[in-house]
């Protein structure tokens, strides 16, 4: 099969992130639809999916040898990141994966397309996305960084309940109607009941009290920012479908004046300031940006700045990063 004619390979196809992959890449013409391949497990293989009005057979990964992609995009859980993708690299093909699995490995490039996409290059087979709340976080930090040198940061997060994967957006909504009627309903995907609250336990509970999805936050945005950065995160699931909301606080070594922010950012790949102050995650859904408001002098601090960041979880932080760096990857290696 010449390299014109090689494909890219989608496991995890059936789910939030892998489907919004396959929509990205039809929407972006980024390749042809007889040249994507979707996986998932035994449980959906067999289906056909109807993506923007293309139908596409599901496989089992697997039964798979990865031997006609050369591109192999993991929407999966750690786990099963780690199961086939050594398998899809040493059948050739480069690996973009969604989960945390590689995002710590100091041999894997942690990318976000709009602050770091020249790490994408022929010597590295290997690519990991970050965490849905450390790209949007990133994406605003770095230009800001570059500007005053942030020293430290506070984030409180709002996370959708899109970010736990299908299932728990499927729990949202049954668990939903079923307190409207006041049925009786057990958690299953969270740690509280989900319908008209908000739970401050987003994963397991680490050994220092922080959760792992606050962990993962702290330490890739300092592996994408800088490893003297001092960061400290809250994340909570709230009920909302898809959309993330960040509550960020920065402070910096030199001062920038709320008008030098909002310049700063208005330049900046990735990022829209708010016309109207703020967005919500109804309003982001389906936006590729990062969209900042709330500008405030933080009036307890030296040199710091509030901000509110809202963008969408399944697109930025997730699907429109896999793609981004595919066609960062297909541009580099010539396919
Ligand atoms: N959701 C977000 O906002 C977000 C953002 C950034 C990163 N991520 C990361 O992206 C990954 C996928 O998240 P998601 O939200 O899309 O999850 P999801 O909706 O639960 O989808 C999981 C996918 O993995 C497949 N899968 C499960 N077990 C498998 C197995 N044994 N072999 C092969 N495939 C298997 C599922 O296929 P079946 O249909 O066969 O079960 C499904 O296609 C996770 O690592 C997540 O942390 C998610």
């Amino acid at each position: 099969m010449s390299a014109e004619q090689k494909k890219i390979a989608i496991i995890g196809a059936t789910g939030n992130v892998g489907r919004k992959i396959v929509e990205i890449l039809l929407q972006r013409n980024s390749i042809a639809p007889e040249r994507i391949r979707l996986f998932s497990s035994a449980r959906s293989a067999g289906q056909t999916l109807k993506i923007l009005n293309q139908h596409f057979s599901v496989e089992n990964v697997a039964d798979y040898d990865f031997k006609d992609c050369y591109l192999a995009l993991f929407a999966t859980d750690s786990d099963i990141s780690k199961t086939f993708a050594p398998k899809a690299m040493a059948a050739g093909a480069t690996v973009v994966d969604s989960s945390s699995a590689y995002r710590l490995d100091p041999n894997v490039p942690l990318i976000v397309p709009p602050v770091n996409s020249e790490l994408v290059t022929k010597s590295k087979n290997l690519y990991a996305t970050a965490n849905c709340l450390a790209c949007p976080i990133s994406v605003v930090l770095k230009p800001l960084h570059a500007a005053a040198n942030a020293i430290r940061v506070l984030a409180s997060t709002y996370q959708s309940t899109s970010g736990a994967g299908k299932a728990a957006m499927d729990e949202l909504q049954q668990h939903t109607k079923k307190a409207l009627n006041g049925e009786a309903f057990q958690p299953v995907n969270f740690k509280r009941g989900i319908p008209f609250n908000v739970i401050p336990q987003v994963d397991e509970i680490r050994a220092d009290g922080f959760t792992y999805e606050e962990f993962k936050i702290m330490e890739e945005v300092r592996k994408i920012i800088s490893p003297n950065l001092k960061i400290a995160a809250t994340s909570v699931r709230v009920p909302v479908m898809v959309g993330h909301s960040i509550s960020l606080a920065i402070e910096f070594e030199r001062e920038l004046s709320l008008e030098e922010v909002k310049k700063i950012l208005s330049q900046s790949s990735g990022v829209k300031v708010s016309a109207n102050d703020y967005m919500t995650p109804v309003e982001v859904e389906g936006k590729d940006d990062v969209y900042v408001g709330r500008f405030r002098k933080d009036p307890t601090t030296k040199n710091g700045i509030l901000l509110w960041l809202c963008s969408d979880n399944l697109r930025r932080g997730a699907a429109l990063d896999a793609v981004e760096i595919s066609e960062r990857i297909t541009k580099v290696w010539g396919q």
